[in-house]
């Protein structure tokens, strides 16, 4: 498929309707990217040969412009690729960098992959949902932080460990975790 095809797809994929597993056609989102951003959507679909590639950058945008993934995101996004919403819905939910609610101002997303499991994990997470008051999954009243327990972070050797934010924190203890609840706002 050369690049021209794939951005005549692109361009055609955005007007069609979108349709649910069945075929049916759903009604049409009411969110959409800038025609600066549908621009960056067609240029990420053109960098693949199957332009279905671009669709973890397209929602990472996505989220990064509505704040989070919502059904409607979803139908809308489907609608770029000329996919199902369920089958964008099956992405977003695969994924914990995907928010489908509001997500608080900080991000703590505790591995709790074996090694870190075998290291004390659950003890981290038991003291972070006693600290905040909130269980997994959940984001404190506030807004301030929303914790997650993830898969494996790829920093075994520093287990037990999180990410928060944009950084990773190894070598966690109840301690070390409330030192840097403290620096969270
Ligand atoms: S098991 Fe926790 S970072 Fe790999």
């Amino acid at each position: 498929m050369s690049g021209r095809d794939r951005t005549d797809g692109a361009t055609r994929a955005s007007s069609r309707p979108p349709t649910d597993h069945a075929g049916l056609e759903v009604p049409a989102p009411t969110v959409a990217f800038s025609a600066e951003q549908l621009g960056e959507v067609r240029r990420l679909q053109g960098l693949y040969p199957d332009r279905r590639a671009a669709l973890l950058p397209v929602l990472h945008l996505a989220q990064e412009t509505f704040g989070y993934i919502s059904l409607e995101v979803e139908r809308y996004v489907a609608g770029l690729f000329d996919l199902t919403p369920a089958h964008v819905h099956e992405v977003v939910t695969f994924y914990t960098m995907f928010f489908r609610a509001p997500k608080g101002r900080h991000v703590v997303a505790v591995c709790h992959n074996l090694s870190c499991h075998l290291a004390g994990a659950p003890a981290i997470v038991a003291h972070l949902q006693g600290r905040l008051g909130i269980h997994v999954g959940e984001t404190t009243a506030d807004g301030r932080v929303t914790l997650q327990s993830v898969e494996c972070l790829c920093a075994c050797e520093h287990a037990p460990m999180m990410q928060v934010d944009d950084r990773y924190e190894f070598g966690l203890t109840p301690e070390k975790v409330d030192r840097i609840l403290e620096g969270l706002r």
